[in-house]
């Protein structure tokens, strides 16, 4: 079994992510700058966050961080939006998800400029993308295709099945996988015998959120197995990170398959900082 590394094909991207803010720089005077906005203080999202500053300063990218207490108002995230939508060091402005529940994550996105959205979740972006003609592509999900096309999985003609429908994974994922020419199914947890779809499938995306939901026995020998998954769970009173998949089934029955933690997690952050540089060279 092949294993997809995320942290390889991110190695290679962020390289020429690097050279390529270096180039902005020096051709055009533009410093390409990353707003992340933390509202709360959910541990998962405090990592998530730490690791976008992280990689921002690995290649270049300016990042600003605003951490905002759980109990933020509406009108005063708002303000925040509004005052880095018209800071000209910002190229690209993340609110990180979720948000505490007094706070809408559609109305949120409205607010921020379509032009500085590096997650592809505004509506327009939205709508861009499912036109075809994207200004910037979710990161989650084009992480994935990016792993695909460096290890020359090829796509086309293939029957994919996606597990999972949110706007931020599921329904991306599934468009980019048809746009490169798949046949793609989106199933999901109301899905009956999903086992049956997966089964036929010679490439499976699972972002269903459950830990280790899916083995061995799911797919069909030969298969393209992609976990979106990232949980972190107690074994024999040791915490560890695992993914929807029970990955250790694997070995020995498909023929590749991304590993959790390294997997499609650090393309995610790879895709933000190219979405990022490309809203700056717009
Ligand atoms: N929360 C988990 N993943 C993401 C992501 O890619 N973007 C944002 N904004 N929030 C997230």
């Amino acid at each position: 079994m092949k294993i997809l590394s995320g942290n390889e094909v991110s190695k290679v991207r962020r390289q020429k992510i690097s050279e390529e803010v270096q180039q902005l720089k020096s051709k055009k005077g533009v410093h390409p700058g990353l707003a992340v906005v933390l509202v709360g203080e959910d541990p998962a999202s405090q990592v998530y966050v730490r690791n976008k500053g992280k990689a921002c300063e690995q290649v270049g990218i300016q990042s600003y961080e605003y951490k905002m207490s759980a109990d933020t108002s509406a009108n005063d995230l708002k303000l925040l939006i509004e005052k880095l939508n018209n800071d000209d060091r910002v190229h690209g402005i993340l609110v990180q998800l979720p948000l505490p529940k007094h706070l809408n994550s559609d109305e949120v996105l409205s607010w921020i400029n379509p032009r500085k959205d590096p997650d592809a979740l505004t509506v327009e972006n939205m709508g861009l993308c499912w036109k075809g003609i994207a200004r910037v592509t979710p990161c989650t999900p084009s992480g994935v295709m990016k792993i695909l096309e460096h290890y020359k999985i090829s796509v086309e003609g293939k029957y994919a099945v996606v597990i999972g429908r949110s706007n931020i994974v599921g329904k991306p994922m599934a468009h980019l996988l048809q746009e490169a020419n798949a046949t793609v199914t989106i199933c999901h947890s109301r899905t009956n015998n999903l086992q049956e779809y997966t089964q036929r499938a010679d490439i499976v995306v699972v972002a269903a959120g459950k830990p280790l939901m899916l083995g061995r026995e799911d797919f069909k020998s030969g298969a393209v197995v992609v976990d979106v998954g990232i949980h972190r769970i107690e074994v024999n009173g040791q915490s560890k990170l695992c993914g929807d998949v029970r990955f250790d089934e694997l070995d020995g029955w498909v023929n590749a398959a991304t590993p959790v933690p390294g997997g499609v997690g650090p393309m995610t952050i790879t895709m933000l900082l190219e979405n990022t540089l490309k809203l700056a060279s717009l």
